[in-house]
């Protein structure tokens, strides 16, 4: 299985990478083929007006990346009541319809407020189901960000760990099964 995990901000210094890493890490362990996306190192030129026409060379391999995978964790913190812009404009980027076109898609949000940023994942949610994506229904939301990642990335909250490592392996199970039923 391949497993794109991307991490929703390109905040230098973010949560969302840390979060980010410890998630790709579990899929590997479970036996998973991981491309870690990391908006920070997305280039500079997909900023330009024109990248929409013509894509910068230098995303390529950002889309292949979508492209490639048997299915998409995307991890958003909640920036004013919101995903963050560096993510949308990821979003736009990429191939149509094809990068999200009846591939499985799970949701981790985290946010310093307390409702683990209930609302990105929501909003993000109506922007994957309108292009397509097949929705995982087992999110995972992380509230009061700064002081959730503990040792080697385990969240300190009991519950929301144990709902992030069930929806790893959930995860893993429904990739192969849409996998097998596209034959
Ligand atoms: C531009 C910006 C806007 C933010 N807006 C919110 C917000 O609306 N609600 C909230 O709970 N936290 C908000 N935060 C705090 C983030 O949720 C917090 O930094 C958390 O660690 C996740 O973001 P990170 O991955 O950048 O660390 C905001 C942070 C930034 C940088």
């Amino acid at each position: 299985m391949r497993i794109c995990v991307i991490a929703g901000t390109n905040r230098a210094g973010s949560n969302t990478l840390k979060l980010a890493t410890r998630v790709a890490a579990d899929y590997r362990a479970l036996g998973a083929e991981v491309v870690l996306v990391d908006l920070q190192a997305l280039p500079i030129e997909c900023l330009a007006p024109t990248a929409y026409a013509a894509k910068p060379a230098s995303f390529e391999p950002f889309a292949q990346a979508v492209l490639a995978a048997d299915g998409l964790v995307v991890i958003t913190p909640e920036y004013n009541g919101s995903f963050p812009g560096a993510l949308k404009l990821f979003i736009d980027l990429l191939p149509f319809p094809q990068s999200f076109e009846n591939r499985p898609v799970a949701f981790i949000g985290l946010a310093a407020g307390r409702w683990g940023a209930l609302r990105p994942v929501e909003q993000l949610m109506q922007v994957f189901a309108y292009r397509n994506g097949l929705l995982f229904n087992e999110r995972v939301f992380v509230p009061a960000a700064g002081d959730a990642l503990g040792e080697g990335g385990r969240l300190t909250d009991p519950l929301a760990e144990s709902l992030l490592v069930q929806q790893t392996a959930h995860f893993l199970r429904y990739c192969e099964a849409v996998r097998v039923l596209r034959g």
